[in-house]
Parts: C-alpha cells; sequence; structure tokens
C-alpha cells in the first residue's frame, strides 16, 4: 500500500513558505548558511497544462552566498481531478522523478538542473504492474464502460509530488499554437539525435528497476476503451477535424493496438516523449530540454514524427516538409554512431506514429481538458496530424 511520508510536502503555491524553501534549496548544496526571506510566485504559463502546475518562484536571501538562485521553479500535479487520474494512470509524475533522479546527470543535452525532489512513495512496482495487467484484461464491454467515464473513474491517488529545478531565464519557446521556424526544428531534431544516440542500447533502459516506463500506454486495452467509447460523439462533434482520411489511420491503430504499442515501446533508446516546441528552451547557451512527464523509452520515431506531427503547416507541402526533416534526423543519428537502425525501417515507424497521433487527437478531445488560449488540441493539432499522414497505411 502507498503510504504518505511523515514530512510536509506542499502542493500548491498557497503551501509554500520561506522555511521549505530554504531546506529544499539547501539540500542541493547551492547554498549553506543563508536563508530565504522573502518569496514571489509568478507563471511561466503557456495555458492550462494538462498534468502540472509549473510555478516560477523568485527568491530573496537574508545574506549573499555565490550559488544562490534568484529563482527556481516548482512543480506540483495538476488540481484537475480529472487530468490528474488519466496522468497517474500512465506513471505521469514517477516518470519526470525517475528521470531527474536517475538520469539526468548523465544526459548529453542539458536540462534544468535538479534542486530537490520529494514524493510519497506509490505502490510496489510490482503491485502496480499487477493492477495493471489485471485491468488491462478486463472484457471489452467493462473496458469500454471505464473508457466512457474515464474522467470519473479513474481517480487520482494522494500521493504529495515536489519537484524543484533550476529556472531557466530568458528562454524562448514556441507555443503550441505557434508554428516553429524551420531552424529551430533542425535544432531540436540533431538534439534529439544526440540524446537517442547517447542511450541507443543502453541497458539500463532495459532494467526496471532503474527506469520502468514505455511510450504510448501502459494499459493499451484502457486506452483504447477510451477510444471505443468515444469515438463516434468525437467524429460527430467535430467533422471537420476528424476526417475520413484520419480516421482510417486512427481506426488501423485501434485495430491493431497491443501490437503496435509493444513495438513502438522496443526500448531502442531513451524518449523524452513529450517532444512539443513549448517543452524546447531556446537559450543563447544552446537548447535546454524540459518537462520529462511522459518519458520513457522506445524506438526514436516516437519522438520524431511526434514533435513534426504538431509542428509543420498544414497544407500541399506539408508530407514533403515530414519526410525530409525524417531523414535530416536519421542522417544525424546515423553521424552520431548508430548504424544499426536503417532508414527505412524508420520511416516506416515515422507512419506508425503520425497515426497514432491522429488516435491520440481522438482520445484528447474525448478525455482531457486543456485550452490553448480557447482552442482545444484537437483544433489545433488535427488539421496538422492530417496533413502529414501518407495515402497509405503503414507497413506493420
Ligand atoms: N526550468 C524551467 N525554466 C524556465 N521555464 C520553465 C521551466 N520549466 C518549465 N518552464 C515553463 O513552463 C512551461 C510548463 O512547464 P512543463 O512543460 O514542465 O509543465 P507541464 O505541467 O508538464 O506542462 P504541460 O503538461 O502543459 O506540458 C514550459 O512550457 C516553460 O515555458
Ligand atoms: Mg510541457
Amino acid at each position: 500500500m502507498s503510504s504518505r511520508l511523515p514530512l510536509r510536502i506542499p502542493q500548491s503555491v498557497e503551501e509554500i513558505d520561506t522555511a521549505w524553501l530554504t531546506q529544499a534549496i539547501r539540500s542541493s548544496g547551492l547554498v549553506e548558511a543563508a536563508n530565504v526571506v522573502g518569496f514571489r510566485a509568478g507563471s511561466p504559463g503557456t495555458g492550462v497544462g494538462f498534468q502540472g502546475q509549473t510555478i516560477r518562484i523568485s527568491l530573496d536571501w537574508d545574506i549573499e552566498e555565490p550559488d544562490a538562485p534568484d529563482a527556481v521553479l516548482v512543480k506540483f500535479p495538476t488540481d484537475n481531478v480529472g487530468n490528474r487520474g488519466l496522468a497517474e494512470a500512465e506513471g505521469a509524475y514517477d516518470r519526470e522523478f525517475d528521470f531527474y533522479e536517475r538520469l539526468s546527470d548523465d544526459f548529453p543535452v542539458r536540462v534544468p538542473r535538479l534542486i530537490h525532489a520529494v514524493r510519497d512513495p506509490g505502490l510496489s512496482r510490482a503491485a502496480r504492474r499487477r493492477r495493471e495487467g489485471f485491468v488491462d484484461a478486463l472484457p471489452v464491454p467493462v473496458v469500454k464502460f471505464i473508457g466512457r467515464h474515464a474522467r470519473k473513474l479513474v481517480r487520482p491517488s494522494k500521493r504529495r509530488y515536489a519537484l524543484v529545478m533550476e529556472y531557466i531565464p530568458d528562454a524562448r519557446v514556441t507555443t503550441a499554437i505557434e508554428l516553429p521556424p524551420a531552424e529551430d526544428l533542425s535544432a531540436i531534431l540533431g538534439t534529439l539525435a544526440e540524446m537517442h544516440a547517447h542511450f541507443w542500447g543502453d541497458s539500463r533502459l532495459a532494467d526496471d528497476s532503474v527506469f520502468e516506463w514505455s511510450m504510448v500506454s501502459q494499459m493499451p486495452n484502457v486506452m483504447h476503451g477510451v477510444y471505443r467509447a468515444w469515438r463516434d460523439d468525437v467524429v460527430d462533434r467535430e467533422p471537420g477535424v476528424f476526417t475520413d482520411d484520419l480516421m482510417r489511420h486512427a481506426d488501423w491503430v485501434g485495430a491493431h493496438i497491443v501490437d503496435l504499442v509493444a513495438h513502438l515501446n522496443q526500448p531502442f533508446s531513451i524518449r523524452h516523449g513529450d517532444c512539443r516546441t513549448d517543452n524546447m528552451l531556446f537559450t543563447d547557451a544552446g537548447l535546454v530540454m524540459i518537462d520529462f512527464g511522459v518519458t520513457g523509452s522506445g524506438r526514436p520515431a516516437g519522438d520524431v514524427a511526434y514533435l513534426l506531427s504538431e509542428s509543420i503547416p498544414p497544407g500541399f507541402e506539408a508530407r514533403a516538409t515530414f519526410l525530409r526533416f525524417c531523414r535530416e534526423y536519421h542522417d544525424r543519428l546515423v553521424a552520431a554512431g548508430v548504424v544499426d537502425h536503417p532508414l527505412d525501417e524508420f520511416m516506416n515507424d515515422c507512419d506508425i506514429v503520425l497515426a497514432v497521433q491522429a488516435y491520440r487527437v481522438i482520445l484528447m478531445e474525448a478525455a482531457f481538458e486543456a485550452d490553448y488560449d480557447g482552442e482545444s488540441l484537437a483544433h489545433l493539432w488535427g488539421p496538422r496530424v492530417r496533413s502529414l499522414l501518407a495515402d497509405e497505411l503503414p507497413r506493420f
């Protein structure tokens, strides 16, 4: 059973105080004797996050110390109960903690320095696996019922999580609403190639006790229960987004869901998992990756096609641009030393991931609440995914 630690772990900005901040930052060794005597909270702000509250805390110190930060970034779980339950069912917060605690110190790309991480314990790995296995094997009508009422039935835990990390000032991000310039995409793809090559075939990713998270879903049948339960409603609601060609790819994913998830989960390398441009901070000193909330292992196309699925202007040229960027990434991967992932296999994986993205747009519309300046993610993302899809379904 999970239990709460006998510690004070704030879960909102109202619960933070100077004593907690002082202790959290001292635990990193950045300061020794200085105390936080005042702070101000501000939001970095990219709309309503799916799964987290992300808060910048500016700090006042009583005495000067050379490494005392002017600000830190604090992450708590979302207070949106439905989103939190769904996120936790996929290991959302644990993934980010495991990443920062276990893998971030040996990472080829700059990530914010971890300052303090504290979370209540969850189920043991074995117990969680048993529970996932049991729920995922329930009969189809039961899984569909769970899918229909997922936001109510998939309850969040009572665990508390608090992550304090370095705040990266003066960064430039492209939000989900905007489309990034091509140079940004090239820079991100080059960085992904470096990251994937660094972890290529790394035994830590295949070792459950270090990093047990894979891509797409921990429970594909349950995920597909959500799809089955909502598919027709979502198409009726937004026929302009969920067109026949998009649905042909999405339904194809549904028809092979368990095998496709197993395929994409093969732990070739680490995957950032949420490769959106708003999780890539551009600074004068280079790119900084953030938001490891859905990080796992898998095939690299899972990051590459995911990124491109939301960042190429829709239209006639889109598919050709997509293919060009995929090849560019593959060249970089090979140049970084990965010679056992053939281009043809990678390109087909990219098409599989695009189809999965089409499927995920339906899930987003069905089950998540998020708002991007009044736009739904389905509206922003659906047309972008659609104009990248191949005429033919991927090989599988
Ligand atoms: N360490 C950091 N330094 C500077 N800005 C940051 C940092 N971490 C996050 N941000 C800003 O906060 C935003 C949200 O952070 P993050 O993506 O980690 O949160 P999240 O809750 O997982 O969000 P979402 O679910 O919407 O992706 C980022 O897009 C970025 O603009
Ligand atoms: Mg994010």
